[in-house]
């Protein structure tokens, strides 16, 4: 077993993490977000910092463009093509080329729409393969779709381990959450994409906790659909409008069961019947949301001057640093729950304890916000652009001192909020 470091290695570790931020190609992005000080924030694969740019872009919208120009804005400040233009630039951060990616809904329509639409490609396959890992709301989602088709449709789960191998001549479409919430274990994007295809099966991936996390080549990989969060590490904001990808090759075949007024060939032509529009407009629904798209193309535009490669390499960086501090300086406590290997992991590392939620809110108090996933997972999210070396560092100093001292056991942290 190994021991912990005594106290001048630790400070030694400190100082060696502040001389790798200062070497930190990325390090420049830190202060293009507004984080209070002291805190560390090991959550923006929940939800993303908040950029400096984006209360100030948000007021011109609001009070320029909204209050003065109302709904000439529509045109004269390009409102009504914020979900394509927003679209486009997301497409570079997936490996999508432009005209393959729009802006709208949430992630769960957009994952109801793709995953209906794939279906109907699909006529004589019975089953929607997916993994017990991936998020719930995707299986929800997959449930209410096979369920309103009532056509003998019907939702298999396997486990994420054994998904490549139940693809069968059975399966019309794969969905499959790229890293998983809970673990941060990666899925192989082009062998489970290959595998579907070899058995004439689409692919549906949800690409949430992976956009702006690594570099993702949706195109490279063949890829048919995909939808994903923009308020994670796109620093979009709560709520955030969500994309969708739909492949070149598929687009004139989707007839959209939402088929709402902005996806018409003609939404100012009143038209009394639906008529898509060509390519990946047909997927809107209803109206967009300009502040939430117009918050998000702050965030977008951030992340596009970003190196991918750079975020994916301190991204694995700094969940190595965060295994090794917590191995060494809290032997025993904690059982890891993601892969060991930082190339089969996302950008989040995750540990189980059984009062993972009252260390979780411990910690908070303590000046870490990480969070807590049932039954016993503590969360931990590194977004390279802003989490330091420094951070993981001082996260897990304060780990170790919520431990030592049993800080966790106080009732104030036995009760569980709504949001864990
Ligand atoms: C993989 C994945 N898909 C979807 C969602 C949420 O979708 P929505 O924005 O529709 O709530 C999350 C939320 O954390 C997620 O992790």
């Amino acid at each position: 077993m190994r021991t912990a470091p005594t106290s001048s290695d630790a400070a030694g570790d400190r100082r060696a993490c502040q001389v790798l931020d200062a070497a930190d190609p990325l390090g420049c992005f830190r202060d293009r977000f507004d984080l209070p000080p002291g805190l560390v924030y090991l959550d923006g694969n929940s939800l993303g910092a908040l950029p400096r740019a984006t209360a100030a872009r948000l007021a011109d919208v609001v009070e320029r463009e909204w209050g003065r120009d109302l709904i000439t804005s529509w045109n004269r400040h390009g409102w009504i093509d914020l979900p394509t233009r927003v679209g486009d630039k997301i497409a570079r951060l997936i490996g999508a080329a432009p005209g393959e990616v729009v802006i709208a809904d949430s992630t769960s329509v957009n994952l109801f729409k793709l995953l209906d639409a794939a279906l109907a490609l699909a006529p004589e396959r019975p089953i929607v393969l997916s993994d017990t890992g991936n998020f719930p709301t995707d299986l929800y989602i997959a449930q209410g779709v096979v369920g309103a088709r009532g056509d003998g449709r019907a939702l298999k789960l396997v486990d994420e381990t054994a998904l490549i191998e139940a693809i069968d001549a059975a399966t019309a479409v794969v969905m499959a959450t790229q890293v998983n919430y809970r673990s941060g274990r990666l899925h192989d994007l082009a062998a489970v994409t290959a595998a579907a295809h070899r058995a004439g099966a689409l692919m549906l991936w949800d690409l949430s906790h992976s956009v702006g996390a690594l570099p993702i080549d949706l195109d490279g990989v063949d890829a048919d659909l995909a939808v994903g969060c923009g308020y994670k590490y796109l620093n979009g904001g709560p709520g955030a409008p969500a994309f969708l990808f739909v492949a070149q090759r598929h687009q004139e075949r989707i007839r959209p069961r939402l088929s709402g007024w902005m996806g018409h060939a003609a939404p100012f032509a009143f038209d009394l019947d639906y008529r898509p529009a060509a390519g990946i407009a047909r997927n809107l629904c209803g109206t967009p949301s300009v502040l939430g798209l117009a918050a998000l193309e702050v965030g977008v535009d951030l992340m596009l001057e970003a190196d991918l490669a750079q975020v994916r390499a301190k991204s694995m960086a700094l969940g190595e640093r965060f295994v090794a501090l917590v191995e060494a300086r809290c032997p025993g406590t904690f059982a890891l729950a993601s892969p060991r290997d930082p190339s089969a992991r996302g950008s989040q590392l995750c540990l189980r304890h059984p009062e993972g939620y009252a260390i979780v809110q411990a910690l908070i108090a303590h000046g870490v916000i990480a969070d807590f996933r049932a039954p016993d997972i503590l969360r931990f999210g590194f977004a390279p652009l802003y989490v330091r070396h420094v951070d993981v560092w001082d996260a897990v100093d304060r780990l170790v001192e919520v431990m030592r001292t049993r800080a966790w056991d106080a009732p104030e942290f036995q009760t569980r909020a709504t949001v864990t």
